[in-house]
């Protein structure tokens, strides 16, 4: 099974992903946690995409296609794997075709810019391991605190007001042409292509990620 997760920032691509990644048990490959990494690392690519990223830019889509060309050789990839936040470009989505990596699912999520602004503001992550909460709509047990290790919560840089606007602005770009790139390859009967309302409840979207993926 490979799965594409397609989504404005905040969408809820990455909390669905990780429901995904565990329920069909293939692994979730965030292109967004994989450059994170590499600037936690302080890696030559890493300090090339730092500022990139917090500015709220894309990433050139050499250094991730080759980031994506890596990953999805190594030996979990077997069975499947599910994408989160990759392709982002038609570029993107040319390479992925070019390399002969036939994608069986894409699902988009779609939730309104203002409602955005709130996931986002509200996020918290560790950092570490990329779980995910929200200080009203999952919020950790202890306040502040991961569940699992007890470690402290951070904000993502990029997720200050500047960066998450510059972050929905590139999406308006990249939105249009990758959507009808998707929906054209859904008419060919290449890949089953779903749009989501990421609106509902997390547990209500699970519900609907499985029909979809049936
Ligand atoms: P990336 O990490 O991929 O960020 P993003 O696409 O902006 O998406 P987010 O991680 O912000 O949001 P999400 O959709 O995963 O939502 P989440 O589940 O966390 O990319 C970061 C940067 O890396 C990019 O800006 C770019 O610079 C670079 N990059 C990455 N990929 C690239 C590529 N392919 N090409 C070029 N550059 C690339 O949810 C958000 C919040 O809402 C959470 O707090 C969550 O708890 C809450 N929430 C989730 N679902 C619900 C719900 N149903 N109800 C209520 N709250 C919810």
């Amino acid at each position: 099974m490979r799965i594409i997760l397609i989504g404005a920032p905040g969408t809820g691509k990455g909390t669905q992903g990780t429901f995904i990644s565990e329920r069909y048990k293939i692994p979730k490959i965030s292109t967004g946690d994989m450059l994170r990494e590499a600037v936690h690392l302080k890696t030559n690519i890493g300090r090339i995409i730092k500022n990139v990223i917090e500015k709220g830019k894309l990433v050139s889509n050499e250094i991730v296609c080759n980031l994506i060309a890596k990953r999805i050789q190594k030996k979990d990839c077997i069975n499947g794997f599910l994408l989160d936040g990759f392709p982002r470009t038609l570029e993107q989505a040319y390479y992925l075709s070019k390399i002969n990596f036939k994608i069986d699912y894409v699902l988009e999520f779609m939730v309104p810019f203002q409602s955005i602004l709130e996931r986002i503001s509200g996020r918290r992550v560790h950092a570490a391991s990329g779980r995910i909460y929200h200080v009203k709509f999952k919020p950790p047990k202890i306040q502040n605190k991961d569940d699992i290790t007890g470690q402290e919560l951070i904000i993502r840089e990029d997720d200050k007001i500047e960066s998450v606007i510059q972050r929905l602005e590139e999406y308006k770009k990249i939105h249009d042409p990758l959507i009808k790139y998707y929906i054209n390859q859904k008419k060919m009967g290449n890949i089953k292509f779903f749009q989501i309302n990421g609106t509902n409840s997390v547990s209500f979207i699970h519900k609907k990620i499985e029909q979809a993926l049936k």
